[in-house]
């Protein structure tokens, strides 16, 4: 699979694998069916619940451990700095790894205005080792300048909400400008896929492949890291099978388009959303 290297100079996969909300056994099984897939990265969350699931699923997989990128995140209820550490202290234990392969803030939340502490927690935790690349997730232009001007570093990544009713142009220009991957959450759209939508359609038709693939591919040539979940094995098949084909400018121009001022999924406005 093609790549991208990070500012760190670590590299992770062009695409990644969602693991909410895989549980239990059979979530082991749906996401070691994604390891014997290809998918190569692997994004949970404390608040997935499913750390020591993801753990289980790497080892039941039987791949080096060198050969896997784990991502996990520091909930809001632990942004003050030794609780961030001890999160991550706590995740490695449940995913059964010494160390974090990216540790990342789950929501700035603005309201509670720790989220400087929990980045330093981060570029601590980097520094001993415990972690190996630093990021965020759901941070505004905002949230980054100002974690980047109070420690003098730089998120690797950044994973926000992308995908096609929400395309986040101006945020992926902040992302770009600071050297920063944007990842997509929810790259498909979850229930609002606009798999039927004219351009994704057409597009799908144009190049013989699915919605779901023309989509993804939008993410991928608009350089985001997107992390479809599927918890089946045909769709998660499908989801790495992107590299055959290509959209015109003018395909993702229009994808492009489909986006809407309202489209986030649930209101997750950074600014404002509340994630403990
Ligand atoms: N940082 C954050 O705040 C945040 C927030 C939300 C999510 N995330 C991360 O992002 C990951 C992905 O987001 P998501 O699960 O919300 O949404 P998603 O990946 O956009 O959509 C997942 C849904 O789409 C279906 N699907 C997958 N591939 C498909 C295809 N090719 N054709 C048709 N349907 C397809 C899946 O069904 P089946 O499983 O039935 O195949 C599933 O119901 C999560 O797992 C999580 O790791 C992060």
């Amino acid at each position: 699979m093609n790549s991208h290297t990070l500012n760190d100079s670590t590299e992770v996969p062009a695409i990644g694998f969602g693991t909410y909300p895989l549980k239990d056994e059979e979530g082991i099984t749906a996401i070691v069916g994604a390891l014997e897939a290809g998918y190569r990265y692997l994004d949970t969350a404390v608040n997935y619940g499913n750390e020591t699931e993801v753990g289980e699923a790497l080892r039941r997989s039987g791949l080096p451990r060198e050969d896997v990128r784990i991502a996990t995140k520091i909930p809001g209820r632990f942004h003050a700095k030794d609780l961030a550490l001890t999160s991550l202290r706590d995740s490695a234990q449940r995913l059964g790894v010494e160390q974090i392969d990216v540790g990342l803030i789950h929501w700035p939340n603005p309201s509670v205005g720790l989220y400087v502490e929990a980045w330093q927690a981060l570029v601590e935790a980097q520094q001993e080792g415990l972690v190996r690349t630093i990021g965020v997730s759901n941070f505004t232009g905002e949230h980054l300048r100002r974690i980047i001007d109070e420690t003098g570093v730089t998120p690797a990544i950044n994973q926000i909400e992308v995908h096609p009713l929400f395309p986040q142009q101006e945020m992926l220009q902040v992302d770009a400008d600071l050297g920063i991957l944007t990842q997509a959450w929810s790259p498909m759209g979850k229930r609002s896929a606009p798999f039927e939508a004219e351009p994704v359609a057409a597009a799908a038709k144009a190049h013989d492949v699915s919605p779901g693939q023309v989509i993804l591919r939008w993410h991928l040539q608009r350089g985001v890291m997107p992390l479809p979940k599927s918890a089946t094995p045909s769709r998660q098949a499908d989801n790495l099978d992107v590299f055959g084909f290509e959209l015109s400018q003018q395909e993702v121009d229009a994808i492009s388009a489909l986006g809407r001022p309202d489209g986030r999924l649930f209101g997750g406005d950074p600014d404002t959303h509340d994630e403990q």
